[in-house]
C-alpha cells in the first residue's frame, strides 16, 4: 500500500517537473533569431541599423524583422558609435559583436540611444556609407510617458530615489525642455542632422502606434525598403489578450515580448496632457515637413 502511495507520488511530481520544464522552455526560449547557426556562418557589420527612437517600439521591431529568414539580428544592443569606450575599440570589435550570418542574409543591430546622439550619423556614415537606417517613431507624448516609466522601473531596480513625472516635467509652471524624456521626442531637432549626413531615402521610418495596433501592414513595408523577398505574414502575429499586445508565431513556437514592453503609464493631469500636445504640436509640423509624411498625431 505504502509503495503505491509512494509511486503515485513520485509519478505525479515527474510530470509537473515535465510541464514546469516545457512552460520555461517556452516562455524562457532566446529569440527565434537565434536558431542553429548555419556552418558557413560569419559575423559582419550590420547591413540596417535600428536608430531610435527609444521606447518607440525598437525591441517589437528588430524582433519582429528577425522572423524573416534572411534576416540576422544581435540580441542585445551594441553601443558602438555612441559610446566612446565602444566605439574606440574599432570596427572589428563592432563586427564581433554582430550575430553569425550565412552568406545572403543582412544583419541588423539596434541601439535606440544612436538617435539622440550627435556624432552618431557622421560615425556610420564613415564606416559603412550604404548603411539602411529604420527609424521607429511614436506620438510624441505617449513615448516621453514610456519614457519616465523605463526609467522609473530602472530607479525601482536600483532602489534610487523616485521624482514624480511633474515634477522633471515642470519647471516655473512652464514645461522643462531640459527633461531629456522631452528633449528625445523633439524628432526634427535629431532628424535634422541624421538628414545632414544621409539622403532621405536612406532612412525608412516605422509608425511605432501602427505597429502596435497591427504590425503585418508595417513590417510589410519595412521588407519592401530592405528589398526582402516578401515572406512576413499573418501567421506569424497573434493578440494575446492577457498582453495586450500582438505576440510572435514562428513554425509554431510563439511568444511574446518581455514583461518590460507594455508597461502601464502613470496618470497625469489632464491639464499637463493638454499642455504636452499642445507643446509637441508645432516641432510635430516641422517633423512631417521634414521627413515628407505624417503621422496619425493630435
Ligand atoms: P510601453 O512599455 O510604454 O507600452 P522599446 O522596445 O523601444 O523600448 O519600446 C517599448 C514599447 O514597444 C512599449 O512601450 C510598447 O508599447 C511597444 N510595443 C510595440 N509593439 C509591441 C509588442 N508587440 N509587444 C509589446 N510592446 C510593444
Amino acid at each position: 500500500m505504502i509503495m503505491s502511495l509512494l509511486f503515485v507520488v513520485l509519478f505525479f511530481v515527474l510530470m509537473a517537473s515535465v510541464i514546469v520544464a516545457l512552460l520555461l522552455f517556452v516562455t524562457q526560449s532566446p529569440s527565434l533569431a537565434t536558431a542553429d547557426p548555419p556552418a558557413n556562418a560569419s559575423r559582419r557589420l550590420p547591413d540596417i541599423i535600428i536608430i531610435g527612437v527609444r521606447k518607440a517600439g525598437t525591441r517589437a521591431l528588430i524582433e519582429m524583422l528577425s522572423l524573416h529568414s534572411d534576416v540576422a539580428a544581435a540580441q542585445s544592443e551594441v553601443h558602438f558609435f555612441d559610446w566612446d569606450s565602444h566605439y574606440r575599440r574599432g570596427a572589428d570589435w563592432y563586427v564581433s559583436q554582430m550575430p553569425l550570418a550565412r552568406s545572403g542574409q543582412l544583419t541588423v543591430e539596434k541601439t535606440p540611444a544612436y538617435f539622440t546622439s550627435a556624432r552618431v550619423p557622421e560615425r556610420i556614415r564613415r564606416m559603412n556609407p550604404d548603411a539602411r537606417l529604420l527609424l521607429i517613431v511614436r506620438e510624441p507624448t505617449e513615448r516621453l510617458l514610456s519614457d519616465y516609466t523605463q526609467v522609473f522601473h530602472n530607479r525601482l531596480e536600483k532602489r534610487k530615489r523616485q521624482q514624480t513625472l511633474e515634477t522633471l516635467l515642470m519647471r516655473d509652471g512652464e514645461l522643462n525642455l531640459d527633461y531629456k524624456a522631452l528633449n528625445r521626442s523633439l524628432y526634427h531637432v535629431h532628424m535634422r542632422r541624421w538628414l545632414d549626413v544621409f539622403p532621405r531615402s536612406r532612412v525608412h521610418l516605422v509608425d511605432g502606434d501602427a505597429l502596435i495596433r497591427n504590425p503585418l501592414p508595417e513590417m510589410k513595408k519595412v521588407e519592401e525598403f530592405l528589398h526582402l523577398e516578401p515572406q512576413i505574414n499573418s501567421s506569424n502575429f497573434y493578440f494575446n489578450q492577457t498582453k495586450g499586445f500582438f505576440c510572435l508565431r514562428e513554425r509554431r513556437r510563439e511568444r511574446c515580448l518581455h514583461g518590460s514592453k507594455g508597461r502601464k503609464h502613470p496618470r497625469v493631469a489632464p491639464a499637463i496632457l493638454r499642455k504636452l500636445h499642445r507643446f509637441f504640436h508645432e516641432p510635430n509640423r516641422e517633423f512631417f515637413q521634414l521627413v515628407g509624411r505624417t503621422f496619425d498625431w493630435k
